[in-house]
């Protein structure tokens, strides 16, 4: 039987999205080597604060439509703060294009990495296109602003589903995060939504908790969360506080899954202080690679490349600046082709 080949989208993006996503393309690459391993093309496109200062796009509806023509999409990071407010924001045109139900973000400790816990495995599911991301915002007059939180039951629902399904491969229990002293009506349709799908996952937990009880609590004892499921901003700020919990940005891999789309990008931003320099840790773009092959149906493969990490991150050393090391991020990438050579 011929060995499967799968097409990728790349968009490396800013700062050291680049940097991370090659290390990450030359793992995928390293696959064919190993037994079953499958093969990989990839397409890559500019997109991002760079792309906009070249050619005044941030992301072009061509870039999506290839996005949508591959069987998956491997994302760096782009500097959207750099973007002027008028241009069109790359990642919520993406995840808004491709549809994604939730940008799905686990976090845990790993052997022979300090942790800020004794122990952390969680997955934070988070809803990626809507909320106060979604984009809706205007001036109200020359000092004051206005930015819209829409919530709806259709993509509530969409990401719930995805909490659920994924806690049902955990330790099935749901804890869903909301604010509804302060936001009556958006939070009440977004935890009618959950409790509406929870209804038929009988055998998982589901439990309510305030966003800010909630982060203090993931701090105190993170060790009580399975799946936390959240709306965009409440779930971009907890899945920073899981990574750093448990191990850090440089750890944190992602996926914007959808039911017929999905892209793969580290939970980390473009790290303007140290592009440029090869001193980027790559293991979160690796990782989210590793998420991608996983959903690709490569089980196997991406039980290797996650094994070669905790296998290079056990052994202490190499290790970038952000776990305590002073290797680049070649030497980190390197290691990891090592292990996957050997395993
Ligand atoms: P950041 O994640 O880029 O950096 C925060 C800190 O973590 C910095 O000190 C950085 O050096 C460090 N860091 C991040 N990734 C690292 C890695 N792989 N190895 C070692 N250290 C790492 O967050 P920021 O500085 O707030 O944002 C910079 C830009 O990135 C902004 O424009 C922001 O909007 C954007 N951003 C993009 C994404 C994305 O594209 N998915 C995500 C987050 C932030
Ligand atoms: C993330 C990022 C983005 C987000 C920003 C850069 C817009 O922080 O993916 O976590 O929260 O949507
Ligand atoms: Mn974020």
């Amino acid at each position: 039987m011929a060995p499967t080949s799968y097409q990728i989208c790349v968009l490396p993006g800013d700062g050291i999205g680049p940097e991370v996503i090659d290390c990450a393309r030359q793992v995928l690459e390293a696959l064919k080597d190993t037994e079953d391993g499958p093969g990989f093309q990839f397409d890559e496109h500019l997109v991002g604060a760079d792309a906009f200062e070249a050619s005044g796009e941030a992301i072009t509806d061509a870039v999506i439509d290839e996005c949508k023509a591959a069987d998956a999409v491997l994302v760096g990071a782009m500097d959207v703060a750099r973007l002027p407010a008028n241009a069109r924001q790359p990642l919520r045109t993406l995840r808004q294009s491709l549809e994604v139900g939730a940008s799905i973000r686990p976090a845990r400790t790993f052997a022979g990495v300090e942790a800020r816990c004794d122990h952390i495995d969680t997955l934070v599911v988070r809803e990626v296109t809507e909320g106060i991301y979604s984009g809706i915002e205007y001036a109200a007059g020359p000092d004051a602003a206005c930015s819209v939180r829409l919530i709806t039951r259709g993509a509530s629902t969409r990401t719930a589903k995805i909490a659920f399904a994924e806690a049902q491969k955990r330790r099935r229990k749901v804890t869903a995060v909301h604010k509804l002293g302060a936001l009556k009506l958006t939070d009440s349709l977004f935890l009618e939504a959950c409790r509406d799908v929870g209804k038929d996952y009988p055998d998982v937990e589901f439990e309510t908790r305030n966003i800010d009880a909630c982060a203090l609590e993931m701090v105190r004892h993170p060790e009580e969360f399975d799946v936390i499921l959240a709306t965009n901003t409440f779930g971009d700020i907890l899945s920073d506080i899981a990574a750093g919990l448990a191990c850090g940005l440089g750890l944190a891999p992602s996926g914007c899954v959808g039911e017929r789309w999905a892209y793969f990008e580290p939970v980390h931003g473009t790290a303007p202080d140290i592009a440029g320099k090869g001193i980027a840790n790559p293991l979160a773009a690796i990782l989210s690679a590793a998420l991608m092959v996983r959903h690709l149906g490569e089980l196997k493969s991406a039980d290797r490349i996650e094994q070669a990490v905790e296998a290079v991150l056990a052994a202490g050393a190499p290790r970038t600046g952000d776990l305590g090391g002073d290797a680049g991020s070649a030497e980190v990438r390197d290691a990891v082709l090592a292990e996957l050579a050997s395993s």
